[in-house]
């Protein structure tokens, strides 16, 4: 290998901690240097990771920026003891988890490939001939935990289950015996504020593109606490250049995200949160991971129909919570039905509604300001009703966790 040379950009999970899980591992310690001017480097074999701690660090309470993590260059790959290799893993896998600048902590895993729910984030792994690694063969879901409770999870289960049959992936469990391990592992995370994403993979066995070789297919779950704070202020959004997947692949929710994710990359780059699909007939469709609504003149709550998008959990939830505002007289109505950009982006109010954002406020779309350009009363009845309705909910929506 000729060379390689800081591909490395984004590791800023070594920022915090990293020396002292260094020293703490007995074989990476072996393999530990110091220099007088800060830089730290492990050797393994010939290869060298050299890591230099920024100087902005000024004091303990300001904020640290990211350790520059450099590759030197190498002439050699060294072949690693297992050893080595796990004590390597630990060593990335504990160390990213404490210092991820989104501030999230792994609580639980469950791995139906290993058969029971760990702690441990230094062994939170799949395998790499996971047919959801390397073909994308897979779907995923999510629910809140919100006080110990698990917010719409019988719903988010229904969904995945509808995924799980259109991706033709046989669960391992029974429904039942599903929802339980869930909740069995949000149990043994003991979080009570956060979140559990699980996957639905056709399964580890071998690198071909048809499943035939996968004996069994995989179940995996994560509990995840977020320690950011929640921000509801209003927000603006752009329209996707990135095509919408089509219908057969928008309604399930799969594990391919890649057009998701360079819709909310192209969102980031124009300084908005979100770009929103417009269908193959131009009409308003949905966010990368969110839905949308509108409020229009006459009052009227509408929202673009599911049959060409994810039919979001929080969404529907939302649809039923409006109606509060209909008896209010705060709401003229609600309809599911086409929406055109023009009449979207004449509405009085328009709102983003998901599971992560729950319900947010676009100001401005492109270069029309929605509204008065603030968050319009609706938005705020909505966002407080579900949050509401996350605390002190019906049990069809709140299931308990046993701790
Ligand atoms: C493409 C897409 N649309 C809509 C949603 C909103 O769905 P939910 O409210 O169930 O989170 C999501 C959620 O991740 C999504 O990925």
């Amino acid at each position: 290998m000729a060379s390689i040379r800081t591909p490395i950009s984004e590791t800023s999970f070594f920022a915090r901690n990293w020396s002292d899980h260094l020293q703490n591992s007995h074989i990476l310690s072996q393999n530990l240097s110091f220099s007088s001017h800060g830089v730290r480097s492990l050797q393994f074999g010939n290869v060298k990771l050299s890591f230099s701690r920024s100087n902005t660090v000024k004091n303990s309470s300001q904020t640290q920026s990211p350790a520059e993590i450099e590759w030197t260059q190498i002439s050699d790959v060294p072949l690693l003891s297992s050893a080595e290799v796990s004590s390597l893993n630990s060593f990335l896998l504990r160390t990213s988890r404490e210092t991820y600048k989104s501030k999230q902590q792994y609580l639980a895993m469950f791995s139906s490939v290993f058969g029971g729910i760990t702690t441990d984030p230094a062994v939170m792994v799949i395998p790499l001939d996971d047919h959801m690694v390397h073909r994308g063969h897979g779907v995923f879901d999510t629910a809140a935990i919100m006080d110990g409770y698990l917010y719409e999870l019988d719903q988010h289960l229904d969904r995945f289950l509808r995924s799980a049959t259109m991706a033709k992936i046989k669960l391992p469990f029974d429904r039942e015996s599903t929802r339980k391990i869930l909740i069995q592992t949000v149990s043994a995370s003991k979080c009570r504020i956060g979140s559990l994403r699980y996957w639905l993979s056709a399964g580890p066995g071998d690198f071909q593109l048809s499943p035939s070789g996968c004996h069994q297919s995989a179940l995996y779950a994560i509990v995840i606490q977020d320690q950011s704070s929640s921000d509801h202020s209003g927000i603006k959004v752009v329209t996707s250049s990135v095509p919408i997947k089509p219908p057969q692949f928008a309604v399930m929710k799969s594990v391919n995200y890649l057009p998701n994710a360079l819709s909310k990359m192209e969102a980031e780059e124009n300084d908005a949160y979100a770009a929103i699909w417009l269908d193959d007939g131009g009409l308003i469709a949905e966010g990368p991971n969110m839905n949308v609504a509108f409020v229009t003149k006459e009052k009227e709550l509408v929202m673009p129909s599911f049959d060409k998008i994810l039919s979001g959990c929080t969404a529907k939830r939302v649809l039923v919570l409006a109606e509060g505002l209909v008896r209010d007289g705060k709401l003229q109505g609600i309809k599911v039905r086409d929406v055109t950009v023009e009449e979207g982006k004449q509405a009085e109010e328009m709102m983003l509604i998901g599971s992560g954002v729950l319900v947010r406020p676009v100001v401005k779309w492109d270069d029309k300001v929605i509204g008065s350009g603030k968050e319009g009363p609706v938005t705020r009845d909505l966002l407080n009703l579900i949050l509401e309705d996350m605390k002190s909910g019906p049990t069809t929506v709140r299931v308990p966790v046993p701790y």
